[in-house]
């Protein structure tokens, strides 16, 4: 990728979830755990970084869902508003801003993204077949659609999208259509609706998608398929009364299709954090400026509407930055089968916290089966195996060693006088791979990246065995001190590097060695003299049996969503 040397500016994106569910584990690493580290990454490169994201509230999936549990959509997504709050918090997803599609900033920016579109003649007015529920009296949303998908045949397409090729659809197109909630058939009604004509902007999508080298290859090819078949118009409004309103004589009883507004939702976000900042213009940074990169995280589903849909609206709008990355990463299965809350099977999110292990201990096991290039799995067995053989026997072991005997010889006070070349040779080597260690991140590999961290840490492991500090203490006193402030230099490496992986952990053995925050200055610097903050603590502990078995007891069984609402 080429870059300027001018300070990076970048915008980091995750898909905003809907809030018609509590997120499962599936969710955390196929989304905002990598959107997190790469965040993460950002800011402790010194790049200009910014993380937005909102609930996805707007539209039929979450009228039906309110339907469903006989509340109001504003009842339904105030309270799982705050759930999916919490649950980001508590896994330390670093959100600038973590808004709604509900919000009056997020109406008015839908509507004048619209307003201008609509300007330039890119929308359209046509009648669209909708299929329409006789028992509910309402248009069903395109996902609780059911039938077989016209391209592939799946038999349980959904309406909107086949979940198994990918394809995008609309209800009409699906074989034997079913109502998902009650399985009845629709009825098809017209109505009268707004389209956007992606035809219009096939070229530059086609022209754009051209230069996108850097996309991983599934990314690319997927929408380089859509584009061959040829786009068609999209209609963007629905007959409903729950989301944004359309801004248009006789549409006064419509809102904008979901999808429509979610994605500019990515836009309001970063301009309410500019407004709650004092600085309202700031957004225009992000989103105006050449130069700004914005990277989208999200899952495989999505990836027609942020390479397609989302950039064709910006290219009908104009002078809005179009995503500089689409990271489309693929799914994460539970113990060999697809995660499903309807079938209780997966790690369900709301229960997590109760299972007693730390955010950092989850997060070390989640970042190994991020799943980047192929559909990954969750398994316990595996997330016993990963924590103590590595995270612990690996990195927290080499740590603890050093410090432990860095206090109790050294009275915690570690001076440098004159390096061997050996030393100087190992800290060289340290420093390429902590070099590599941002420059994979950069290219958003995130296991490869804490695989070279690994590596730092196997290095000073090695080498504290090999010197035998032990031994050495007792017959030359000052070699020992040279080869101990090696290994705590290398710990405190280590420490930062952990810092967009392991936050909590990176600050914790931080704060015990003395060192100052994480940053891309800090990071290059060996301090001469090391003085440890206090006896120190063992910074990752070994999983037991019982631990695991608990954890997965609570872990593993979901809340209903009716139970946030049970005492109304
Ligand atoms: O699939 C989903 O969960 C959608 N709510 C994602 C929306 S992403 C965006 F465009 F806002
Ligand atoms: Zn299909």
């Amino acid at each position: 990728m080429e870059r300027t040397t001018k300070r990076r500016r970048v915008l980091v994106l995750c898909a905003l979830p809907y809030t018609n569910a509590v997120p499962h584990v599936g969710n955390i690493v196929g989304s905002h755990l990598p959107a997190d580290i790469f965040a993460r990454h950002c800011r402790l490169r010194g790049y200009e970084t910014l993380f937005v994201g909102a609930t996805d509230e707007n539209g039929t999936p979450t009228e039906v869902a309110a339907l469903e549990l006989g509340i109001t959509p504003r009842e339904l997504t105030d309270a799982l508003y705050q759930v999916h709050r919490d649950i980001y918090s508590w896994f330390c997803i670093s959100y600038d801003n973590f808004t709604r599609t509900s919000t009056p900033i997020h109406h008015k920016t839908t509507q004048e993204f619209f307003l201008e579109i609509y300007k330039k003649g890119f929308v359209s007015e046509g009648e669209l077949r909708l299929p329409f529920c006789e028992k509910d009296k309402i248009f069903l949303p395109d996902r609780y659609v059911q039938g077989t998908c016209p391209v592939c045949g799946y038999e349980f397409a959904r309406g909107d999208q086949c979940e198994r090729c990918s394809t995008l659809l609309d209800p009409i197109q699906l074989v034997n259509p079913r109502c998902k909630i009650d399985g009845s058939i629709p009825v098809w009604r017209d109505s009268r609706q707004l389209f956007l004509e992606l035809g219009k902007v096939q070229g530059k999508l086609e022209q754009w998608i051209g230069t996108k080298k850097e996309w991983k290859e599934q990314v690319t090819s997927l929408a380089l398929g859509w584009l061959k078949e040829g786009l068609k118009k999209r209609s963007i409004t629905r007959d409903l009364r729950w989301g944004v309103p359309v801004p248009l004589k006789d549409y006064g009883d419509k809102v904008f299709y979901v999808w429509f507004d979610a994605p500019i939702g990515y836009v309001s976000a970063t301009k309410e954090w500019a407004e709650a900042n004092g600085k309202p213009e700031y957004w225009k940074k992000f989103w105006l400026d050449e130069g700004a990169e914005i990277y989208n995280f999200l899952g495989k589903d999505n990836i027609p509407f942020h390479t397609i849909f989302w950039p064709g609206m910006l290219f009908a709008h104009g002078g809005l930055n179009l995503p500089y990355d689409v990271v489309g990463l693929q799914f994460c299965n539970y113990e060999g089968d697809k995660i499903s809350k309807s079938r209780n099977w997966g790690i369900f999110c709301e229960r997590v916290p109760e299972a007693g292990l730390d955010p950092d201990i989850w997060r070390y096991y989640l970042i190994s089966i991020i799943p980047e290039t192929r559909d990954t799995e969750f398994k316990w067995e595996d997330f016993k195996s990963k924590v103590n053989n590595e995270l612990v026997a690996n990195i927290g072991n080499f740590i603890h060693r050093t410090t432990t005997f860095a206090w109790n010889n050294f009275g915690g006070e570690v001076t440098s006088h004159r390096r061997t070349k050996e030393e100087e040779e190992l800290l060289a080597k340290v420093s390429v791979l902590a070099d590599e260690v941002g420059k994979l991140l950069d290219e958003v590999r995130f296991r490869d990246a804490l695989a070279r961290v690994l590596s730092i840490a196997d290095l000073g492991n090695e080498f504290f065995q090999r010197k035998q500090p032990w031994k050495l203490v007792k017959d030359d006193r000052g070699e020992c001190e040279e080869v101990i402030h090696t290994c705590l230099s290398i710990c405190e490496s280590v420490a930062m590097l952990i810092d967009p992986f392991l936050p909590k952990s990176s600050e914790k053995i931080l704060a015990g060695l003395g060192s100052p925050s994480p940053s891309a200055e800090a990071l290059g610097k060996i301090r001469e003299t090391i003085r440890l903050n206090g006896k120190p603590e063992v910074p990752f502990r070994k999983l037991e049996d019982a631990q695991i078995e608990r954890a997965k007891s609570l872990a593993t069984k979901s809340k209903p969503v009716s139970d946030y609402f049970a005492k109304r």
